[in-house]
């Protein structure tokens, strides 16, 4: 099958790279974004994400005439649905006793109405947010047939997972292998022709509902690992170890693999899907549940930490480097580096941060340095949140040179005790019972 239009509805991480791809191998491509700023930015051949490589794409994709946007869909040959799945902030769901956060579905269910008008015979549309397990066939299916026509037999209805890495997408959306789960086999087979277009990794055709729990099996099984190492970290406090060298010992075992404590885990993804399954099945997801419970408590267990490493937190200056949900991007979802900034604050500490991948970036209450020089300048105790590569690069000497402080508190394992010592810091690394100064 040939497509030669595409739409795509939501431009943000995953949903504009694609566009820029397609267009790229000569496809009409259609973005569509309710966001009027990223409607401008795009237009203008700007981008608003950041990400690698990508600024070029969509520039020559706009250039070119391949790629235009706009808020309302057009019709096309097949129609990429790629907008946010978050949980719900103000309603929750309760199960045994279990209280667990609820999925936010607005964004598929008005994507999906908006393709009601353009949508025609013969056309695919495929999901790609991350979604609850039967979205494509009990939401979205349904939503669709109220243009007459049925799902996987006058068009095609796919669910794809997205498995790209933030930072890499534009290599990963062409080399990682793809799952698709059609509505029927013949969706699957029709949601293959299309990602032919570009990607080179292996490409799997099964049932929708199957490729919805493939993605929500990854995240949840990284979530749970996660919260395993934080357990681990926790206990090794607790013992007198170094939580850093004893995984790094277990994983010497040929089928071991302990991933690394941090302080909780964060972005849209992995701190979001597993909700998902707890919601759709609470008396099936005890564990995932409460690995969710121990990963959403480790912003607090960190605070503790830093209490007892710098003792009492009122009006106590503290330089937060990075605030993002991970390493080397400008993404702050759910970030668990701005839960430990705010639980700091409200135990009196004044708190400035650094973000160098956003750092305009405005979050009620924040204070954010406008640059790392002056986030450190005054401070009193230096915690490091996010493995930015040039966080982890930083001299010592260089450091001690621009602060006042001579207390780290590095949560990540980015930096070497003995490096930062001899340049006259005291250093506590979270998990690590070992560090001096946690003996304090
Ligand atoms: N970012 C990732 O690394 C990643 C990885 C795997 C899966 N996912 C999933 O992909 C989906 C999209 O994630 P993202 O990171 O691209 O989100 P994003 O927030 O970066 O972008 C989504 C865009 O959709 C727009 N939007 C919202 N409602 C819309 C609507 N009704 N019509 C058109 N546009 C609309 C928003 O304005 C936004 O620009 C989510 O379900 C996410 O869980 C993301």
């Amino acid at each position: 099958m040939k497509y030669n239009k595409l739409c795509i509805l939501g431009l943000g991480y995953i949903g504009l790279p694609y566009a820029a791809m397609f267009a790229a191998r000569g496809v009409k491509v259609h973005g569509v974004d309710i966001n009027p700023h990223v409607v401008e930015t795009l237009k203008a051949g700007k981008i608003h994400i950041y990400e690698p490589g990508l600024q070029a794409m969509v520039e020559s994709a706009v250039q070119s005439g391949n790629l235009t946007v706009s808020s309302s869909p057009e019709e096309a040959d097949a129609f990429i649905i790629a907008v946010p799945t978050p949980f719900q902030h103000e309603k929750f769901g309760e199960y045994n006793g279990m209280r667990f956060k609820l999925a936010d579905m607005r964004a598929v269910t008005s994507a999906a109405e908006a393709i009601l008008p353009v949508l025609r015979k013969g056309n695919l549309v495929i999901l790609e947010s991350t979604s609850p397990p039967q979205t494509t066939g009990r939401l979205v299916a349904p939503i669709l047939a109220r243009s007459h026509l049925e799902a996987g037999k006058d068009f095609y209805l796919c669910y794809s997972p997205e498995r790209v890495l933030p930072g890499q997408i534009l290599r990963e959306l062409v080399e990682n292998a793809r799952v698709i789960g059609g509505i029927t086999p013949e969706s699957a087979r029709a949601g293959r022709d299309l990602y032919t277009a570009f990607v080179k990794g292996e490409i799997h055709e099964t049932d929708a509902t199957t490729a919805e729990m493939v993605k929500l099996m990854e995240n949840t099984t990284r979530d749970v690992n996660i919260a395993i190492a934080n357990e681990f970290a926790r206990l090794a406090e607790k013992f007198g170890v170094d939580a850093w060298e004893a995984i790094r010992l277990a994983n010497l075992h040929p089928r071991i693999n302990i991933l690394s404590p941090g302080p909780g885990v964060g972005g849209h993804c992995i701190s979001v899907d597993p909700w998902f399954f707890v919601e759709a099945a609470p008396e099936h997801a005890q564990l995932i549940y409460h690995a969710r419970q121990v990963n959403d408590a480790q912003p607090g267990f960190v605070v503790k930490k830093i209490k007892q490493t710098t003792g009492e937190l009122k009006n106590k200056k503290i330089a937060a480097l990075g605030l993002a949900y991970k390493p080397d991007v400008d993404d702050l979802r759910e970030s668990p580096a701005i839960e430990v900034v705010r639980l700091l604050q409200q135990a009196g500490a004044l708190v400035k941060c650094w973000e160098p991948f956003a750092p305009t970036a405005q979050l009620a209450g924040v204070e954010m340095a406008s640059d790392f020089e002056s986030a450190v300048k005054d401070a009193d105790a230096i915690l490091l949140l996010v493995k930015h590569t040039e966080f982890v690069t930083l001299d010592p000497t260089e450091l001690a040179k621009k602060t006042n402080a001579r207390v780290l508190i590095d949560c990540v394992n980015a930096w070497n005790l003995n490096d930062w010592q001899s340049a006259g810091f005291a250093l506590y690394r979270l998990g690590d019972a070992k560090s001096p100064i946690s003996n304090l």
